[in-house]
């Protein structure tokens, strides 16, 4: 693996393989004051960062320094960019600075493929556009794994903003290669054209998607990437889509939730679906276990790609 820029594709093996060393990393972190083998020492990752993050940018800069790495960090606003600089010179010019690897968040699908395509450096996709984000998708699928102890055969449930989610899609082809059952639920508006060829169930009725799933993953409704006409109103999306404690509580079903972040707490999740945290067994908030995942995968990653 030289670039890490989707999960489409990846064999089953590479993403266990970056799974099983995210578990020992996300052992290592349940530490008050971690310590861990620092092997990227005198590496440098780039954060270039052209649209806003908080989890997924403090969190590829923690793993970088949590392995020795030095970063450095890039946002777009207080850049040369806002001076017109092109992606591909912006990238050139971090390369004569002897960086040795980017990690990218770009509004545009493909961003990433096309930097790898600029610099023999590794790249990793940390969100392009409507595309793919693979560490996402990967911290997502750690955390199912801790969870049930197994990820094969899993009901997994996606609901919201399909069509402007690139976590779904990566999630769509990570927990697929490792024998994921998936369904897709929300408003036909936000689901993409001919998801169902992709092999997955379609349900555009909440009560059914819930009944169905082992667990569900919630998505925020991407209201900067929606320029409208696709819900009647917030409203009613959150009376139809929202998770909340009633519409699991009719099904007498307990799931654990998870959701990427940024939440819109009372849109598409519930403060109490939200911030709840049960033993196994109960409807579960997973949110948090995520986010601590997320630095676990995300060292994961750049051991493979930066010390192997
Ligand atoms: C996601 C993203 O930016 O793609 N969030 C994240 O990385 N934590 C999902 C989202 O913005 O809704």
């Amino acid at each position: 693996m030289k670039h890490l820029t989707g999960l489409y594709g990846l064999p089953p093996e590479s993403l266990v393989d970056l799974l099983d060393l995210a578990a020992s990393y996300r052992a290592g972190l349940k530490h008050a004051n971690p310590a861990f083998q620092p092997m990227l020492g005198n590496r440098r990752v780039a954060l270039v960062f052209f649209e806003n993050s908080t989890r997924t940018r403090f969190s590829f800069e923690l793993a970088a320094r949590h392995l020795g790495a030095g970063t450095l960090s890039f946002a777009a606003a207080s850049s040369s960019v806002s001076k017109g600089e092109t992606l591909s010179d912006t990238i050139r010019n971090l390369e004569a600075m002897q960086v040795d690897a980017f990690v990218l968040r770009h509004p545009s699908s493909g961003a990433a493929e096309f930097v790898a395509s600029l610099t023999d450096r590794p790249v990793v996709n940390a969100g392009d556009g409507t595309h793919e984000h693979p560490t996402q998708a990967l911290l997502d699928i750690l955390t199912l794994r801790e969870y049930f102890g197994r990820v094969a055969g899993l009901r997994v449930m996606i609901l919201g903003d399909i069509l402007h989610s690139r976590v779904a899609r990566s999630n769509i082809f990570g927990l697929k290669a490792l024998g994921a059952e998936i369904a897709v639920c929300g408003p036909s508006t936000l689901l993409p054209g001919g998801i169902s060829e992709l092999g997955i169930e379609v349900f555009t009725k909440l009560d059914e998607a819930i009944a169905w799933a082992d667990a569900a993953i919630v998505l925020r409704l991407q209201l900067e990437r929606a320029t409208g006409g696709y819900i009647p109103s917030l409203q009613e999306y959150s009376a139809s889509y929202g998770l909340t404690d009633e519409k699991l509580d009719r099904l007498r079903k307990h799931l654990p939730v998870l959701h990427p972040g940024p939440i819109n707490r009372e849109i598409e999740i519930s403060n109490n679906v939200a911030d709840r945290i049960q033993p196994p067994g109960y409807s579960s908030s997973m949110l948090l276990e995520q986010v601590t995942n997320g630095v676990a995968v995300r060292m994961a990653v750049l051991h493979r790609l930066l010390a192997d």
